[in-house]
């Protein structure tokens, strides 16, 4: 087919997905499944290169899954999978391992952040390899454009050296992928201290919007959201980061520019503002959450489709890997 080739995915870190990674992936994901070729990823092999809970890391795989498919990927259309199901992605990621310098891995920032926070000495060498698997999983599907953050620039530009370098050495082999840089999207911060972003790994439950939060709960989190002392409704990320952050939310969600917001909620008080958010954060996620819950209640079929997935998934990736496999000798 003609239509390019996209690659993404997400760590199993939690048992729920938050308002922020709907906003930030999911929404996105659902755009751009109609105009790519999709593969989506459920990323247990690199959640393993931190400490995790076996029995927790089985439930956390299938409930992100879930949640993917009930924000709207639709797993018969794009492809969706659990990485760890699809061997191919450790077998690529050895082979790019043997051709990657250790000066050029160590220089990698995110692992310096990662390991910073761990303690060096504690961090694993899984850690340290984590963008070489990363490589593998871009290189495996010959995605065109990998659509990420800023923060992951340094890993596609190392996706892009290692293809390169492939094939020089042995012949034109895999596709170079183009880095594309999403559009800066929404950023939520956290309810309780709306100057830090909203996070899987926050401490205090009651900043988090979590997807699978019963809608009252949704609504009390909102309504008890950290404001500020004055009364004026008006965006201003520096002096009124947790007034701001409740106006992202809602001009997401009903799609009223926050121009329009701050006239409309002009001379009404934070009460006004919140129980507005609350109403449309509730309605965009009732009906998602009810759809994973759904998912979630039958369990066997939720893994025979992540299982016909990763088949489909593992048909594109063992094609690539039988290219790379035959120009090295094997
Ligand atoms: P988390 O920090 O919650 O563990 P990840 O780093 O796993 O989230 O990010 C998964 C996806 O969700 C990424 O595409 C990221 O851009 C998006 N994302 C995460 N947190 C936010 C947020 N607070 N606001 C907007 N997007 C977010
Ligand atoms: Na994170």
């Amino acid at each position: 087919s003609t239509t390019p080739r996209l690659f993404s995915g997400m760590q199993p870190s939690a048992d729920s997905l938050h308002v922020g990674n709907y906003i930030g992936a999911l929404m996105q994901w659902r755009e751009m499944q109609q105009n790519y070729d999709a593969v989506f990823c459920v990323v247990d092999l690199h959640a393993i290169t931190v400490p995790q809970d076996p029995a927790l890391l089985r439930q956390q795989t299938r409930r992100t899954a879930a949640q993917y498919i009930a924000g709207g990927i639709d797993p018969e259309h794009s492809v969706l999978f659990v990485q760890s199901q699809v061997p191919a992605h450790a077998q690529l990621a050895w082979v790019l391992n043997t051709i990657t310098g250790f000066g050029e891995a160590s220089r990698m920032t995110q692992f310096k952040d990662k390991s910073a926070k761990q303690g060096n000495d504690s961090a694993s060498v899984g850690l340290f390899t984590y963008p070489i698997l990363q490589a593998a999983d871009i290189l495996l599907y010959d995605a065109a454009v990998v659509p990420v953050g800023e923060d992951q620039r340094q890993h596609i530009e190392l996706t892009r050296d290692l293809a390169t370098r492939f094939n020089s050495r042995f012949g034109d082999t895999l596709v170079v992928p183009e880095v594309q840089i999403q559009k800066e999207t929404a950023k939520i911060y956290d309810l309780q201290s709306p100057e830090s972003k909203m996070s899987k790994s926050a401490t205090a439950d009651s900043g988090v919007l979590w997807m699978l939060d019963e809608p009252s709960k949704t609504a009390k989190k909102i309504k008890s959201a950290v404001t500020d002392a004055d009364r004026e409704i008006r965006f201003d990320r520096g002096e009124k980061p947790g007034v701001s952050n409740l106006l992202t939310l809602h001009s997401t969600f009903s799609g009223t520019s926050i121009a329009d917001l701050e006239a409309q909620f002009e001379g009404k008080g934070y009460g006004d503002l919140k129980k507005e958010v609350a109403d449309v954060v509730v309605a965009e996620f009732a009906p998602v959450r009810e759809r994973a819950l759904e998912l979630l209640d039958d369990p066997a079929e939720l893994d025979r489709v992540l299982s016909r997935n990763a088949e489909r998934a593992s048909d594109m990736a063992e094609a690539t890997l039988a290219r790379v496999y035959d120009r090295i000798g094997f």
